[in-house]
């Protein structure tokens, strides 16, 4: 393709999506994530901090020639230390028509072309829009996982998302707004279920508005709130309330952007029992009588299967 203008992006992902259902795509058994593969690779950096970029993203931005980053959520810091001798371009404010045609030609040119998000793609990144843009231009692109800012939340936070008899499911969520009516939005859901930690991306700004929502829900006004703003950047910042009294806290420090808002027990840290996983009868295999099964796999089973 040499024409300037992509095709209209949504006749991509239309044509792109058919293709997808009724043919399962031969890459999905040929690769695994973290392969080497032919094409533009769509790379989580991760939540801020350089150190928890992958090895794969880090290999594939130190070979890039163009990289087109997330904006203000990937860390100046990693892109001077990995990609200081490529081509940076901030995706913030550019559309589709622009950013499909500039890695489009760049790919074609020979150059290495990575895509940056931030955390991971897979998570609020509208990843698979342009990579279907760019596959329907016959530009070949793939996935290259990093750690969502989540996972860097709990581990600020010194807790698991999930715990034995405290949360059995986490929910990755965002509040109502431009994209989610109100129908859509699911958080009140989500509390209302007890044993959900609740992680709101996107909602920062909406801390007030979606915790008045909740206490009109009646929900428990002592219920375990944490924002964490900046995970794992050097200006990281926890706030810890509940939702009676988390909004005023994070008015008070003034975060509009940026930050993950984690509702549910689990933030403590508190209450749960130790799992089945390391529990005598664990260790002991799921069928004593043929021995034939290893420790490993039996401790795999049962950990599936409580
Ligand atoms: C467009 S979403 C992208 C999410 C990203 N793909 C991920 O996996 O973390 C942006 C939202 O992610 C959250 N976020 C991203 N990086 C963060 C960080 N380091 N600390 C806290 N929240 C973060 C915020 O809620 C922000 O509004």
């Amino acid at each position: 393709m040499t024409d300037d203008t992509p095709n209209d992006p949504q006749d991509a992902i239309d044509s792109e999506g058919e293709r997808r259902r009724e043919e399962l795509d031969d890459r999905i058994f040929d690769h695994s994530a973290g392969d080497d593969q032919e094409g533009v690779p769509f790379v989580g950096a991760g939540p801020g901090n350089p150190r928890l970029l992958t090895v794969a993203g880090k290999e594939l931005l130190e070979e890039a020639d163009l990289v087109v980053h997330a904006g203000s959520l990937v860390n100046s810091e990693l892109l001077d230390e990995y990609c200081g001798h490529a081509e940076l371009v901030n995706s913030v404010g550019k559309d589709l028509e622009e950013l499909i045609p500039l890695m489009r030609d760049a790919y074609e040119d020979g150059d290495n072309v990575v895509r940056l998000h931030s955390g991971d793609p897979a998570i609020y990144g509208a990843a698979l829009e342009q990579m279907d843009a760019l596959e329907h231009e016959g530009v070949p692109t793939y996935f290259v996982p990093g750690v969502t800012s989540a996972f860097a939340a709990s581990a600020t936070l010194r807790t698991q998302l999930t715990l034995n008899e405290v949360s059995n499911h986490v929910a990755f969520t965002r509040p109502q707004g431009k994209t989610l009516t109100p129908e859509e939005d699911h958080i009140s859901d989500f509390v209302e279920m007890g044993d959900v930690t609740t992680c709101i991306y996107l909602g920062t700004h909406a801390v007030r508005d979606t915790m008045d929502r909740l206490l009109e829900a009646d929900h428990d006004p002592e219920t375990p709130v944490a924002v964490i703003y900046h995970a794992s950047w050097p200006d990281e910042d926890v706030i810890i309330g509940s939702i009676g009294d988390i909004a005023d806290k994070v008015e008070d420090a003034g975060y509009r952007a940026s930050a993950l808002v984690v509702i549910g027990d689990a933030v403590t840290g508190a209450g749960y029992e130790r799992s089945f996983l390391y529990g005598d009868w664990a260790n002991r295999g799921p069928d004593s009588s043929d021995g034939n099964e290893s420790d490993a796999q039996a401790n795999e089973t049962q950990a599936g299967d409580d």
